[in-house]
């Protein structure tokens, strides 16, 4: 699995730009579902069973990245997020644009009593000396770039979010022997602008119940405060993040499942940020969902790290869910 999870994340595909992801998804995904097809947004939607009840999960296969607004006459690249960008963790970080163009990023030397750091400080430097004949054009859009890093237990990349819930969608489909339902997996697109994909696959699909898998966030390293999920605890159950109320059948039948099965699990109440699954209950006349969550530090930073311990167990977790009969 951990081949997988490289595979995954070392993989350029910002939100609007899943091709690449998509075509690394479906190689893996196509010898294992009963029907697969791709809606107009990009979404990767792998029907598994039939019968039973029509459930929907969710995982988004897009990243964080960059678009360029501006070349200045010394060639520096300005540029504007795709997704919660923050400037705290740019400096020094490279990307790659889509045409092949390397880049670090910098910032503008900053007055000390400045505390924030806009996005509009922050430049790329492409190596170019001025805007004639530049390799990037406004509207160009690139990834950030940071190789895998295997540490054991505990393994870091950018795009964990949400390619750990990619590969933890993967694992379950491939683990999932026989199921009573009609299972949907989705592979959204353009989750990190505000859960797009997910819409318009789930008004698509009409499911009876879902829920995604996405990272949240953690409690368990210096300074971090009010806010309970530790590395290596288990997969999180959420009960509510800032723009979700799980519902509350949905959490009970996870957590029945957990401790039926005996996996660990965290209970999850996420104070900032939101996933798929808001989007997915409210489509239509609604559908009761939840979500699992993956722990993940350093979030929308380019070095994102996860317990392999949570993801394995997350896979366990889904796989009890769907291989039984549910009633709510
Ligand atoms: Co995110
Ligand atoms: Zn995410």
């Amino acid at each position: 699995m951990k081949s997988l999870i490289q595979k995954l994340t070392d993989t350029f595909s910002p939100s609007g730009y899943e091709s690449a992801i998509r075509d690394v998804i479906r190689a893996e995904v196509e010898p294992l579902a009963d029907e697969i097809r791709v809606d107009a947004l990009g979404n990767l939607i792998v029907r598994k069973g039939s019968g039973g009840k029509k459930i929907m999960i969710a995982a988004h296969m897009d990243e964080i990245g960059i678009i360029a607004t501006h070349i200045d006459e010394n060639g520096f690249v300005r540029f504007t997020g795709i997704g919660g960008v923050y400037p705290r963790n740019l400096p020094g970080g490279r990307v790659r644009f889509f045409n092949g163009t390397p880049g670090v990023i910098a910032m503008e030397p900053m007055d000390k009593s400045t505390e924030s750091q806009p996005l509009e400080k922050c430049y790329i430097d492409v190596g170019a000396t001025s805007n004639k004949n530049h390799p990037i054009k406004i509207g160009d859009v690139a990834a950030f770039e940071r190789p895998f890093l295997d540490m054991g237990d505990r393994l870091v990349a950018k795009s964990m979010d949400d390619r750990i819930g990619c590969a933890v969608a993967i694992e379950a489909l491939r683990a999932l022997k026989s199921t009573p339902h009609e299972i949907y997996f989705v592979f959204t697109t353009q989750e990190e602008v505000g859960t797009r994909g997910a819409e318009t696959s789930a008004y698509g699909i009409d499911p009876e119940l879902g829920f995604s898998i996405d990272v949240t966030a953690w409690g368990d390293t210096p300074g971090q405060k009010g806010f309970s999920m530790n590395l290596g605890k288990g997969p999180a159950i959420k009960i509510k993040d800032s723009g979700m109320l799980s519902d509350p059948r949905i959490v009970n039948w996870m957590i029945k499942t957990a401790e039926k099965a005996k996996l660990p699990y965290q209970r999850e109440v996420l104070l900032g940020g939101s996933t798929d699954a808001r989007a997915m209950q409210l489509v239509r006349a609604g559908v009761p969902v939840g979500c699992i969550s993956i722990p993940c530090r350093y979030v929308h930073s380019p070095s994102e790290m996860v317990d392999f311990n949570d993801v394995q167990n997350a896979v366990k977790l889904i796989v009890n869910l769907l291989s039984n009969p549910v009633d709510l």
